[in-house]
């Protein structure tokens, strides 16, 4: 049995139920990959806690669902302890940032992303801020110290967006890849749609079902698609990529009206991440797309993500998921802990 010492920063919906999955899943991840995950250190917005021992998952787990901080930890919770300053301090194999998306300069994220490299740690991100700003850089620091970074949750949670692409297509060239990365945007079409439901009642279905903020316009605006196309470019494709890369139009416009005439021709409108090779570069956009309803990403239901890939030797692969929440990303965030050791 090999025991890895993981920090975590960030124990919201995606590190709370990290949490919730290893005190379900450990025995289990024990007998089938030999591996231990032992909580050394954890930090949120007010604080953190070390234990070297590791901390009790289940006790930290209720604390988070109530709503507090990991400070609260009796003995080793430490109110205003930053994640940097935690990760100055301990000693672990794997750092899992989860803290929010920030795209201005990537902060928490960043700084800790990199002390941890600097402090010999394999990375995992569900967090896409540093990705989105610094893929190179990122990659080039844990490569000049031997380190790992997987992010397989930051494109689509539990879809192997990244996985399909990065592995599984080993020495095939991608010719196309169209994706429906942002779950929101497809759940206000797909509403629209099937229900007849105007763009403002299917946002407001949207925000009552917890996965729109109120203010939507990162999702509905195409910026969150973009994002996540912009990891796929840097990963998958190989192409250094920023946003400002891309071409980006949202949903906002999009009327019932335009949707039945898509359906009178036998059409669906989603919106679509699109990767097109053109000459030896690819064009990059998010935009609303007719697509034929026999296409697979014209079949996706209101809680579906999906990525296709065009090949040129490894024909075309599609994939779906049905994605209600976000504990398939925690599953994901897990799925990355353990490929570290594989
Ligand atoms: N939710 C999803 O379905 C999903 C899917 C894919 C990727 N992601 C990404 O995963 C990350 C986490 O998402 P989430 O839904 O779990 O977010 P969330 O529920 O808002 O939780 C964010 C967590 O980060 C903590 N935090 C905030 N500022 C911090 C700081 N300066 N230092 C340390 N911790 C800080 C918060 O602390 P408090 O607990 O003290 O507030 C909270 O625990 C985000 O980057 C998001 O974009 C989310």
């Amino acid at each position: 049995m090999k025991t890895i010492r993981v920090a975590l920063i960030g124990l919201g919906n995606i590190g709370r139920n990290l949490l919730d999955i290893l005190v379900h899943r450990q025995a289990a991840i024990a007998h089938d990959h030999g591996l231990r995950f032992s909580l050394v250190a954890a930090a949120d917005s007010r604080g953190a806690a070390i234990c070297a021992e590791g901390l009790d998952l289940a006790q930290l787990r209720d604390i988070k669902l109530a709503r507090g901080s990991v400070a609260e930890i009796p003995l080793h919770g430490r109110a205003g302890l930053t994640g940097l300053g935690m990760l100055a301090q301990i000693e672990a194999d794997v750092l899992v940032e989860a803290s929010p998306t920030n795209l201005v300069d990537g902060e928490p994220g960043m700084s800790c992303s990199r002390l941890a490299l600097e402090r010999g740690m394999h990375l995992v991100f569900a967090n896409k801020g540093p990705l989105v700003l610094a893929y190179d850089d990122l990659m080039a620091q844990a490569a000049s110290v031997g380190r790992q970074v997987l992010f397989s949750g930051t494109v689509a949670g539990g879809l192997p967006t990244v996985n399909i692409g990065v592995r599984d297509l080993a020495g095939s060239g991608v010719t196309r890849v169209e994706g429906i990365f942002n779950g929101t945007t497809n759940y206000i079409l797909t509403r629209m749609a099937n229900e007849h439901l105007s763009y403002d009642a299917a946002v407001k279905g949207a925000q009552a079902a917890g996965i729109a903020e109120a203010d939507p316009t990162l999702d509905v605006d195409g910026w969150d698609a973009a994002n996540k196309l912009v990891i796929i470019a840097n990963s998958v494709l190989h192409r250094p990529t920023r946003l400002q890369d891309l071409t980006v139009k949202g949903i906002r416009d999009i009327t019932l009206a335009d949707l039945d005439a898509a359906a009178a021709q036998g059409q669906a409108i989603k919106l679509l991440a699109i990767a097109e090779r053109q000459g030896g570069d690819y064009a990059l956009r998010v935009e609303p797309t007719w697509l034929p309803l026999n296409h697979p990403l014209a079949r996706t239901g209101m809680w579906d993500m999906a990525v296709v890939y065009y090949t040129d030797y490894m024909g075309v692969i599609s994939a779906i998921i049905e994605e209600e929440g976000p504990v398939p990303t925690s599953a994901a965030v897990l799925r990355d802990m353990i490929n570290l050791y594989r």
